[in-house]
């Protein structure tokens, strides 16, 4: 069977309007500016009012991702959506599609948490290394201020919200290099959003479960520990598959949870910091949103460059976690 190269070819990235700074925070918990800084490397995060919606967000992205790759939303084949906060239980990427147009697509939500952007990324390029589709536009979008605890100061002050988008398109030249996909459900607890069923009796003896979902519980030293772990791991093998070392990366392109998770991450994997992306500081984690946001600013800033070897790896609930090595470009 003939196999088709997968290419990158656009890039798009929105964020909600309203900002939240460190120090307006000190307003809702007992943190400070300094504390959140030095942990996190966070200073201040975008946060969806109810007039935003995770669809109007990613649609926007996705707009200026079609705009990079010089290509009409009638030409797309199916549209991926990474999140793990639709608007609609059922799925947002219908939505999507019909805010764009993309009336030839095929679309649907993909659920991996922070990981959803790199799982999506893999996933789309078996489709088109396949043959299948030729035009891909996988969105990795999120809105986990919906489901944070506001009075949790060791949640609450972690996260933001966001979408990032890319056109990935079928290519003479393979650009998706290599990858690794990982999950252990056994440390699953360590981050949950999770449903919490109430009985409700219908007849006899008929009961349904309608509930609600309960803000977000993180264990963070795990969750740290995890992820200095695990991720050099992941990105080890994803670069031995892709034939490269760890020198031959110019950019490291982590999901953007914790400064000190990049920073951890790259001294182990002895990358200097001049090639680690970072954008933690105006955004905070955004979860599946996060690697598109940096990545598209990156691309606009003109710091990624045409052939640039970009080293991807998200991390997060699921556990999941995974990498993924790419050249920008054509
Ligand atoms: N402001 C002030 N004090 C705080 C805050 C805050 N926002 N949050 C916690 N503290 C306090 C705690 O109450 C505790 O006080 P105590 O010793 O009196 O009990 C003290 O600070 C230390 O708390 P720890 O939870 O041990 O803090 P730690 O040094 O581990 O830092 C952090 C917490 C930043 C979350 C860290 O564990 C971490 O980086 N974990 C990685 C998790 C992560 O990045 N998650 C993001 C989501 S998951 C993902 O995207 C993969």
């Amino acid at each position: 069977m003939q196999n088709f190269g997968v290419a990158i070819t656009g890039s798009g990235s929105a964020v909600p309007t309203n900002s939240l700074s460190n120090e307006v925070l000190t307003q809702l918990v007992e943190t400070s500016d300094e504390w959140i800084a030095t942990r996190t490397g966070i200073r201040s995060r975008r946060l969806a009012s109810a007039n935003d919606s995770l669809q109007a967000i990613a649609t926007q992205a996705a707009w200026q991702a079609i705009a990079m790759a010089k290509i009409a939303p009638t030409d797309i084949d199916l549209i991926i959506l990474a999140t793990s906060t639709p608007d609609d239980l059922f799925g947002s990427a219908c939505q999507i599609q019909a805010a764009l147009g993309a009336t030839q697509a095929v679309a649907f939500d993909m659920t991996a948490a922070c990981s959803g952007f790199v799982f999506g990324l893999v996933t789309a390029a078996q489709y088109i290394r396949t043959g299948v589709y030729q035009n891909v536009l996988l969105i990795g979008a999120d809105i986990l201020s919906r489901w944070v605890d506001w009075k949790d100061r060791r949640t609450c002050v972690l996260f933001g919200d966001g979408a990032g988008a890319v056109v990935m398109q079928t290519s003479n030249r393979d650009r998706l290099l290599g990858f690794e996909l990982k999950s252990d459900g056994t440390q699953n607890q360590c981050l949950n959003l999770t449903y919490q069923p109430q009985s409700q009796p219908l007849v006899n003896d008929i009961s349904v479960a309608q509930g609600n979902y309960q803000p977000i519980t993180m264990n963070g030293k795990e969750v740290y520990r995890f992820a200095v772990q695990r991720v050099p791991e992941v990105i080890d093998k994803a670069l031995f598959r892709a034939n490269l070392k760890a020198d031959q990366i110019d950019w490291l392109l982590l999901h953007q949870a914790n400064q000190r998770i990049l920073d951890a991450v790259a001294e182990r994997m002895h990358i200097p910091q001049h090639k680690v992306i970072s954008n933690l500081a105006r955004y905070g984690n955004t979860s599946a949103a996060s690697i598109p946001i940096a990545l598209d600013e990156a691309i606009r800033a003109k710091k990624i460059k045409d052939g640039d070897i970009i080293a991807a790896s998200g991390f997060g609930a699921g556990l999941t976690w995974g990498a993924a090595i790419f050249s920008w470009g054509r």
